[in-house]
């Protein structure tokens, strides 16, 4: 019997890719960047099943568009490049990658909160770019200041898996941590005291504010000029969610005109994020290219679960990491 097609939209782990080929002929779009439409489209129409990335639009035409297609498995936790109502309404599965990018990317968020709060990548700048040789200072009592953790507050924006982990990493800092979230969380309140604010008092208390949101329609641009203004003037924004959720223009403005400290991003409305954006001229403003996830045993394993989900599918049984409501 022949087998069903899938269409991997990048190069990933071989360890996924054989297990695809037990059960799907295997086409694997083979260039560093990402299809284009069109080209996905064309595939998509010939494809049972598709392999995607967050950088591959899903939208409602293709799916219509795509015949044979019954199941997109999509490798990360993120599916808003999905349109996940219209799959749904033309009975094709949707699948993520839950649970298993938590540790990577809680990890990374205090990477970044780290390196902003304590200026590390300026400090580099400084030494390597010649600037602590020129001043001829050595150690200086003044120099490089920056805000310490403990006894500080952090705010978490979206208490779920990430934002738990990141919370209880905080409170290992000796932090206060207080969120908001959809709905209360009991266990995490218990386990590290963490309280529950509404956003507007989320925004004012935060000394460090950690965005772990998905994208939806309610949360795009839920960090406006309105909400930066919220925030205290020392406070730190960092998001390792989606960037759409801050509006960046206002972002800019809060920057430039330092409504807050500093910000630390990993994600960003448009990505790749320009050279010449703004946000690149800023001392205070730590930049990562939507690499928060990038550990060799976190892709890995967003790879296979990518593939078993496809594997379960092929076999009859539905996917475990259904997103369709
Ligand atoms: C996700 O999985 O949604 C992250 O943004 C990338 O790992």
């Amino acid at each position: 019997m022949e087998k069903p097609r899938v269409f991997v939209t990048r190069e990933v782990f071989q360890e996924a890719l054989e297990l695809l080929s037990k059960y799907y002929e295997v086409e694997v779009w083979d260039k560093y960047q990402p299809p284009p439409y069109d080209t996905l489209l064309s595939k998509a129409r010939e494809a049972d099943a598709l392999y995607t990335l967050l950088t591959d639009r899903i939208d409602c035409n293709l799916l219509k568009q795509s015949p044979r297609l019954r199941i997109v498995a999509q490798m990360a936790v993120g599916f808003d490049n999905i349109d996940v109502k219209c799959a749904t309404s033309l009975g094709i599965y949707v699948t993520n990658t839950p649970g298993v990018l938590t540790e990577a990317t809680a990890e990374f968020t205090w990477a970044l909160i780290l390196a902003a709060a304590r200026r590390v990548v300026e400090a580099d700048h400084f030494v390597r770019w010649g600037e602590w040789w020129r001043l001829k200072t050595g150690w200086h009592p003044m120099m490089m200041l920056g805000l310490e953790l403990r006894g500080k507050t952090l705010g978490v924006l979206g208490m779920g898996r990430i934002g738990s982990r990141v919370a209880e990493i905080g409170k290992a800092f000796g932090m206060k941590i207080i969120y908001h979230s959809r709905s209360r969380k009991p266990d995490i309140e218990e386990k590290i005291g963490a309280e529950y604010r509404s956003l507007e008092n989320l925004l004012r208390e935060s000394d460090i504010l950690s965005i772990h949101l998905p994208l939806t329609e309610e949360t795009r641009h839920l960090i406006g000029e309105k909400e930066l203004k919220q925030m205290k003037r020392t406070a730190i924004l960092v998001n390792t969610g989606r960037g759409a959720i801050v509006d960046t223009e206002a972002l800019v403005k809060a920057l430039r005109e330092g409504w807050i400290a500093a910000a630390a991003l990993d994600v960003f409305e448009e990505e790749p994020l320009n050279p010449n954006h703004p946000l690149t001229a800023f001392k205070n403003v730590v930049l990562a290219p939507h690499a928060a996830s990038a550990t060799r045993e976190t892709r890995l394993r967003m790879a296979m679960m990518a593939a078993e989900n496809l594997a379960a599918f092929a076999q009859g049984k539905v996917p475990p990491n259904l997103v369709n409501k």
